[in-house]
């Protein structure tokens, strides 16, 4: 489910060659390798070029003794070209064999590209499944600004494993197109030490023990985000129910953790329960099958994590976290999980919405309004760098910068101020559903925010997303 073009991906491969080898074909075709990356400004090797996947079936092994995954993953693609050659998104890990179609490929590896050479050429537009076999010690992302500075991605725990991948963690621990502009369908079967259990997005399919080993089976069939993946091992007490709305709710508590906070199952329960029918009357229906919490006593190297992520159905929480972090996380799942970033550079589409879903929220629980929140955001002074930002192209770095969340929450209540709540709402309500279980891009938001109110509102939005100043008229 690839929305980017070919013309972009093209363009990036001609600024990082892969140096894949030939596939046979019939002698004297040009070559035809997919690119490496999809064009992401911030991470040009996100993603690869040349093929849509359409659903991954992983088979997973995790001990938490060792630290070890196995690792069986079952992609099922379409080639957008034909493909003498292709790149998947793997960073670690060995990989012990891969095919297509049953039939075993050549395959090299460069930086985070593993690249794939099949036996024979792909037709465009044919469906194909590649089949890597790979295992080892998936790395924790550390050291690297990209998240404020907090170690990410794969977290080996005390009891098992914890995952958060935002933005490019999924490649450390499964192969694949890691970008979210290809979404597809996931299945996890995974087998651990008996007594341990797992928790994945998506429904819960099967659990079976035999001998000393344990296999779950989750799957998530909506189209899901590589980054919005989350398989997470231990011990973990479970409640499942359904919203009063009508939505199936599953969370899994890390028992830890209820040592500290004896109804901390019950508070994750209810308060997700309350956050996803809320939401659902401001945002428009709930847009997956299910929804949830994962709280986990996740630490680094002994310390304590500030970690929450929006993975899909289902969002990680590294402890117990307030109501307005779930609230918050909630809210990615009509803005980020369902309607997701067309790439990078466009995630105040995420993190704005949510925290202005945060002000919409404490409005809710009758602790400020909405404009007291923006008030309180907009009260830091002109000289302050936080103003610096461009929320619209933050860069990479700085991608999770504050002022992405504060100011784009300010940005969406400013406009709500500007053309009332009728026109407001109806345009986050025709966002979420035009765009649901795909992407957008800030020109299109700005675009159909123009559509509904028939204001020129591209003076606002120049001055609140592209101006690095604080805004003082709009
Ligand atoms: N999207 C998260 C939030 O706003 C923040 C985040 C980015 C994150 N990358 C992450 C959290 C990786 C955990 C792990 O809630
Ligand atoms: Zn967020």
């Amino acid at each position: 489910m690839t929305s980017r073009g070919i013309a972009a991906a093209a363009a990036v491969f001609a600024i990082a060659l892969p140096g894949a080898a030939q596939a046979q074909g019939p002698p004297g075709q040009a070559s035809t390798p997919g690119a490496p990356g999809v064009g992401d400004p911030y991470f040009p090797e996100e993603g690869n070029g040349g093929y849509d996947v359409r659903n991954y079936d992983l088979t997973l092994g995790y001990d938490p003794a060792t630290d070890h995954l196995d690792g069986l993953a079952l992609i099922k693609a379409r080639a957008t070209q034909t493909l003498g050659s292709f790149h998947l998104d793997l960073t670690g890990l060995d990989v012990h064999s891969v095919k297509v179609d049953d039939v075993p490929a050549r395959f090299e590896r460069s930086g985070q590209e593993l690249i794939v050479t099949p036996h024979n050429r792909l037709r465009e537009r044919s469906t194909f499944t590649v089949a890597v076999d790979y295992g080892g010690t998936p790395a924790t992302i550390v050291g690297s600004p990209i998240v404020f500075g907090s170690p990410y991605g794969f977290l080996h725990t005390d009891d098992g494993n914890f995952i958060g991948a935002e933005p490019n963690a999924a490649n450390t621990w499964f192969p694949g197109n890691d970008h979210p502009s290809d979404k597809a369908t996931h299945v996890f079967r995974v087998t651990v030490p008996a007594g341990k259990s797992v928790i994945a997005n998506g429904k819960l399919v099967s659990q079976e023990t035999s001998g000393d080993k344990s296999t779950f089976t989750w799957e998530e069939l909506d189209p899901m985000a590589t980054y919005l993946a989350t398989v997470d091992t231990g011990n973990w007490v479970f409640k499942n129910g359904t919203t009063p709305g009508g939505v199936p709710e599953t969370v899994a508590v890390d028992p830890t953790l209820i040592q500290s906070q004896a109804n901390a199952v019950d508070f994750f329960y209810d308060t997700t329960a309350e956050a996803t029918d809320y939401l659902a009357t401001q945002f428009g229906p709930y847009p997956f099958m299910a929804t949830g919490a994962i709280a986990d006593n996740a630490t680094y190297n002994g310390r304590a994590l500030g970690f929450s992520l929006e993975t899909q159905t289902r969002p990680v929480y590294s402890a117990v976290r307030s109501t307005t972090t779930i609230a918050h996380e909630l809210s990615h799942q009509w803005f980020g999980d369902s309607v997701s970033v067309a790439d990078w550079h466009n995630i105040w589409l995420n993190e704005g919405f949510a925290t202005f879903a945060e002000y919409l929220w404490l409005d809710h629980k009758g602790t400020r309004t909405a404009q007291q929140s923006f008030n309180a955001d907009y009260s830091r002074p002109a000289s302050s760098s936080f103003w610096r930002i461009v929320v619209a192209d933050p860069q990479r770095d700085t991608m999770f910068a504050s002022a992405v969340y504060r100011r784009g929450g300010m940005t969406l209540q400013a406009l709500r101020t500007k053309i009332g709540d009728g026109p407001f709402f109806e345009i986050l309500r025709t966002w979420a559903a035009e765009h649901r279980h795909g992407n957008g891009s800030t020109d299109q938001f700005i675009a159909l925010a123009k559509r509904i109110s028939g204001q020129d509102l591209d003076p606002f939005f120049q001055t609140w997303l592209y101006t690095p100043q604080k805004p003082t008229s709009w």
